[in-house]
């Protein structure tokens, strides 16, 4: 299964999510592909992985196959293809190509039944390599920072997916919205979480994410947060929602 982490909000818990839902369930022996279509590339950073030969580019601008840029990780079961600052070119250089919607689909397709799962991180914005991206999936993620104006942008980014679902990829699903930086001490959080779980009702993730230092050091170390602090409450989270992630596609 392809599943894409989106949200056009920066700084919201795509990249956190992606390295570390993938790293839980890749533990609980999940085949996992980590597919980086972000030009600033944190998940590749976060796992120390970018080569400028083997990044996802060569692949959009059509010297490689996808095949040929899969790299190991440290964690046994998760594979990435990674990006680095040349991502930021194919923007608009595919801008014109009439395939450009389906140039993520058209080599991910071929690669789909090697994992279990396959998880896309994408950049903040709803421009062409998200666009691709979410033609590609079966299924969406949406992490939503639990702050002030978290749910407006939410509206729009489910225009887009409808807008999708209508034109490009009739299968597209939300497999659902995480609550990610919950601070239970800030009572903006709780109220951020009443009105997602009124609104969004069951799409909405049981397990929400702490806000917690971990997560944020873990990437300097070039490691996942479960790696590099198992026991730490933003670790567990994540193990949380691998185990929710699962039931919820059985
Ligand atoms: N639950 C969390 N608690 C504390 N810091 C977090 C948490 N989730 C993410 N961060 C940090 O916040 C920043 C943005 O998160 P990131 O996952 O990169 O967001 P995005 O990919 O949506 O831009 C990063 O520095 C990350 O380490
Ligand atoms: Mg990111």
């Amino acid at each position: 299964m392809i599943i894409t982490i989106a949200n056009q909000k920066g700084g919201v818990g795509k990249t956190t999510t992606v390295v570390n839902l993938g790293t839980a369930l890749a533990s609980i022996d999940k085949k996992i592909l980590i597919v980086d279509v972000d030009p600033q590339y944190n998940s590749s950073l976060s796992f120390n992985r970018y080569q400028h030969d083997l990044s996802i580019y060569k692949a959009l601008s059509g010297e490689k196959k996808f095949e040929e840029l899969i790299q190991d990780t440290q964690i046994p079961n998760l594979q990435i293809i990674s990006a680095c600052e040349d991502l930021a070119a194919a923007e608009y250089e595919l801008a014109n190509d009439e395939n450009r919607n389906f140039i993520i689909k058209k080599q991910l397709d071929n690669l789909k039944n090697t994992y279990d799962y396959i998880f896309i991180d994408t950049p903040p914005t709803l421009g062409l390599l998200t666009i691709s991206a979410l033609v590609a999936s079966d299924e969406v993620l949406i992490p939503v920072q639990c702050e002030f104006f978290a749910l407006e942008g939410l509206s729009k980014l489910v225009k887009t997916i409808d807008m999708i679902k209508d034109n490009l990829n009739q299968n597209l699903k939300i497999n659902g919205i995480i609550l990610t930086m919950y601070d239970k001490r800030n009572s903006l959080s709780s109220l951020i979480e009443e009105e997602a779980r009124k609104y969004f009702e069951a799409t909405v993730y049981k397990f929400n994410v702490p806000r917690n230092v971990k997560l944020s050091e873990a990437p300097s170390h070039g490691l996942p947060a479960i790696i590099y602090d198992l026991n730490c409450a933003g670790s567990q989270a994540y193990i949380g929602l691998a185990r929710e992630f699962i039931e919820r596609n059985t």
